[in-house]
């Protein structure tokens, strides 16, 4: 086994664990949290996301950092290792959508959601300090909810030729 083989593999395996861990908790907050927080009571929603919303995003967003770096590399060895020729490959096509579609996902999770969650965290901590309902949010929650919902669609065509760029017989 060549030293690039045994390094793709790893990467792999890495890329595996932290796209579950980022993908795992994206379904988590648009199939459990947010009809949970719809439901909820304003103490409740000022507690969730305080105390456990820093911490689910911290996952969420370095489980998409580690995802994104590990598949960059993997792609970049592939192209060095086999020739550019590669990507016009079924195979090179296929992972390139998946790619794609990935990166896009990456940067809604860094520029988007990120950017606007730590403005409703720090509003929901203000709150809680002043025991009063959070404050000048304006159209954030929903850009943080269309950007995490369209991710949610993404994610099913990503994973599709993700894995189809092996598995699916052409
Ligand atoms: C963020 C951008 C992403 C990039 C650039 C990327 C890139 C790649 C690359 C280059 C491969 C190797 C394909 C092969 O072995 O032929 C791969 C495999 C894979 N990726 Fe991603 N990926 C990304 C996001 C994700 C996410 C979010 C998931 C979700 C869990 C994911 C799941 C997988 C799986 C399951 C495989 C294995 C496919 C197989 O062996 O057939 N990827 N990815």
């Amino acid at each position: 086994m060549s030293t690039w083989a045994v390094t793709e593999f790893v990467l792999r395996w890495i890329h595996f664990l932290a796209g579950i861990t980022w993908i795992g908790l994206l379904y988590y907050f648009n199939f459990v949290q947010a009809p949970f927080m719809a439901g909820a009571g304003g103490p409740t929603k000022l507690e969730v996301t305080t105390k456990l919303l820093p911490r689910a995003l911290w996952w969420f967003r370095w489980g998409a950092m580690v995802t994104a770096i590990a598949g960059v590399l993997i792609l970049w060895g592939r192209a060095t290792n086999s020739g550019w020729g590669y990507f016009g490959t079924h195979q090179g096509i296929m992972i390139s959508i998946g790619s794609l579609l990935g990166l896009i996902m990456w940067f809604n999770v860094w520029f988007i959601i990120w950017p606007n969650q730590q403005v409703i965290i720090a509003a929901n901590e203000e709150a809680m300090a002043k025991g009063q309902a959070p404050q000048g949010l304006g159209n954030r929650p929903r850009v943080a909810f269309l950007a995490s919902r369209t991710n949610t669609m993404l994610s099913i065509p990503m994973l599709f030729f993700m894995a189809a760029s092996s598995h699916l017989p052409w």
